[in-house]
């Protein structure tokens, strides 16, 4: 029981306003609980009449779902469609191709604009250029582009071939791209000479030629360059060519490649439990129809809106809510080149108010650096721009602790506009819980309730469903369109990690932990319960980094990577290691750590470097031989630690750990 004098502590909620609900294209919880009861009564009914709805077909489906052969679901399989024609002939033939598609934004601060019209010109064209120099359908083509007009356009022109696109982000070292083209067999590679961010002019072509130069790649044929900063690029002919110059001569219309709705659009790789990356395989049709659904639901997109999401085209965030979802609803987007706090941290919300962005979607990590900035900087602070165009904000890739959720929900949103907390993965393809902005009452911290149509549960080992208000394992129950079709090349992957014979292979396993609230239901995220990490929103296997590590074989001989919480990016990477040396100390020891953290940022990419490097005669292992995770977790938070060290093989290494570099 509670007293008057015994306050309880509940989280603060806020309900949408009258005029948002009034407004939205999903009005009110008793239209949400309407959406659920259709998906509910009839799985398949429910995503066959939005598939319709949302999507142009060439030539219908007339089966829904094929889960005769589970996991490898199928939907709409034998319907035909061609996702770019969805995104912009479409957009055209309905009067909008004079309409503003993209507001480009580069680096410095200029600004181009392109109308539907002007893009689907520019996508035929390089279609029309892939075609001509042999890209077919089903053929994979690696992009690696940083953020442009031109990077959406590589994107949307393979869809309109059928060409299977790859997008490695251009924050990726050359082993990276390497390991990417040839586990795509890739036949071409789009890039351009440089990449500009905050000032600096970087790599892409060179790397391109690194990765290529490591081996492995023998199914590039092409290398097609597109001038960003017009820089001096090493050029080797016939191989490499130069985009204008193909595009120069290619027709401006193209006929679109009508394909399976099964057809996979695009390989994305990202981060599991292993040390190699999965190349997550979409479908055309259920991840279209997602990307759709989801941009008119969670972000309610009007015709009149301004939408900005400030992913990189290289994550998943970037294809769904950049180069997919907005074009498919014929929406007028901002796609900016270059970082937040570049001429100053005040970019993003300059932005906001020249571009008149109505709907805003960023990261919690991004979120929490400008925070920082206002603090520090007071011209940074968003106060100092009218913000007012704004009407509803979103965020995404990892939890959002309520005191950003807060600042950004006051400082950004002026208190009236609902922030969608959508959680999602690579492997989902869209939204799975998130709030509506007309439909939810908020609650800072949690993704409240799963979209309409997806069956997203918590559960225990044995996946038994665990009470509400009880932590547990994240489990989606049935199949959704814009589900993960295959890991690429190792569909026995693909079948042990998400449909893991725990559960009987009956549910997706996200690999995330979740609680619902014990009276309302709704979902608080509570981080990967897989050696996943999540650094500034961006995966990282730690497998991954433990591999770049001890492939530095003249230096290390064994290391173990685990994360620890860290205020402004989430988590932060500690590495373990056991150098071949003797145990390095002092000056020395800075100066390997530094080494290391260079090596791999060459193998992986500057974001996989640890934040905090420990060395060690030993790792801490029990007698058997096994390293004590839990211990290292510990250890790098700093702690003291409780744990029982009775079965660790040799005490004294603990001690050692002490030291961070
Ligand atoms: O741990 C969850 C976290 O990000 C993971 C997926 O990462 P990725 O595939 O790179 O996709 C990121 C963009 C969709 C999830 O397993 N995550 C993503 N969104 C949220 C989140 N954690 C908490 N809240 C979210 N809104």
């Amino acid at each position: 029981m509670h007293t008057a004098t015994t306050p309880v502590a509940t989280p603060t909620t806020y309900p949408p306003s009258q005029k948002t609900v009034r407004n939205a294209h999903v009005s009110g919880r008793a239209a949400y609980d309407r959406l659920v009861a259709e998906a509910e009564a009839d799985h398949e009914a429910y995503w066959a009449r939005l598939a319709r709805e949302f999507i142009t077909w060439k030539k219908p489906f007339t089966k829904v779902l094929d889960d005769s052969n589970a996991p490898f679901y199928k939907w709409f399989e034998d319907g035909t469609l061609n996702a770019s024609y969805n995104c912009l002939d479409r957009n055209i033939e309905r009067g909008l191709g004079q309409k503003t598609a993209i507001v480009f934004e580069a680096d410095d601060g200029a600004v181009t604009q392109v109308t539907y019209a002007d893009l689907l010109e520019r996508v035929c064209r390089t279609a029309n250029a892939l075609r001509l120099i042999g890209v077919k359908k089903g053929d994979r083509v690696v992009i690696y582009m940083s953020m442009s007009i031109d990077g959406v356009v590589a994107m949307q022109a393979c869809a309109r071939i059928g060409a299977i696109h790859s997008v490695v982000f251009g924050g990726f070292s050359s082993q990276a791209l390497r390991d990417r083209i040839a586990d795509t067999g890739a036949v071409v590679v789009l890039t351009a000479d440089q990449q500009v961010r905050g000032g600096k002019h970087l790599p892409l072509k060179a790397v391109v030629d690194e990765a290529l130069a490591l081996g492995g790649c023998e199914s590039v044929r092409h290398v097609l360059v597109t001038k960003r900063t017009g820089a001096e690029v090493p050029f080797e002919a016939p191989r490499d060519q130069w985009m204008a110059d193909l595009l120069a001569v290619q027709p401006t219309t193209c006929e679109p490649e009508w394909v399976s709705a099964e057809h996979p659009l695009f390989l994305l790789y990202t981060s599991g439990s292993t040390g190699k990356p999965k190349g997550v395989q979409h479908s055309t049709g259920g991840y279209l129809l997602h990307a759709a659904l989801t941009c008119y639901w969670t972000f309610d997109l009007k015709p009149e809106d301004v939408f900005w999401c400030t992913a990189d085209i290289g994550w998943v965030t970037g294809h769904t809510y950049i180069t997919y979802g907005p074009l498919a609803l014929g929406a007028t987007e901002v796609v900016f080149e270059g970082i937040p706090t570049y001429p100053d941290a005040g970019r993003f919300w300059r932005m906001i108010q020249d571009h008149l962005v109505t709907v805003f979607y960023t990261a919690p990590t991004a979120i929490r650096s400008l925070i920082k900035a206002a603090e520090s900087t007071p011209a940074a602070h968003p106060r100092n721009y009218d913000l007012s165009s704004l009407r509803i904000l979103g965020t995404v890739g990892e939890p959002i602790n309520p005191a950003a959720w807060q600042w950004y929900h006051d400082h950004i949103g002026g208190g009236r506009c609902p922030i969608v907390d959508t959680f999602w993965q690579t492997e989902t393809g869209g939204h799975m819980i998130t709030p509506l902005p007309g439909v939810h009452d908020l609650v800072p911290g949690s993704c409240s309730l799963p979209f309409p149509g997806i069956s997203a549960d918590v559960v225990d080992e044995a996946g038994n469903p665990v009470p509400w208000g009880q932590g547990g394992i994240l489990v989606v129950k049935k199949p959704w369109p814009a589900m993960i079709r295959t890991i690429w090349g190792d569909p026995e992957r693909f079948k042990s990690s998400y449909y893991p014979q725990d559960f009987q292979g009956r549910y997706y396993l996200a690999g995330d932990g979740a609680i619902r609230d014990a009276e309302t239901g709704n979902f608080t995220i509570t981080g990967r319960i897989d050696d996943v990490l999540n650094v500034s929103g961006h995966r990282m296997g730690t497998m991954e980094i433990e591999s770049a590590l001890v492939s530095c074989t003249e230096l290390v001989a064994e290391a173990a990577v685990v994360g620890r919480h860290d205020d402004t990016t989430g988590e932060a990477i500690c590495a373990f290691v056991v150098l071949k040396g003797a145990l390095p100390v002092g000056d020395q020891a800075t100066a390997i750590a530094s080494e290391l953290r260079t090596w791999v940022a060459r193998e992986i990419g500057p974001i996989a470097k640890p934040k905090d490097i420990r060395f060690a005669e030993n790792l801490p292992k029990t007698r058997s031989g096994k390293i004590m995770r839990r211990l290292l977790r510990s250890v790098a938070k700093g702690e003291t630690s409780t744990q029982d060290t009775s079965t660790l093989e040799n005490p004294a290494i603990l001690e050692q750990l002490g030291q961070v570099y």
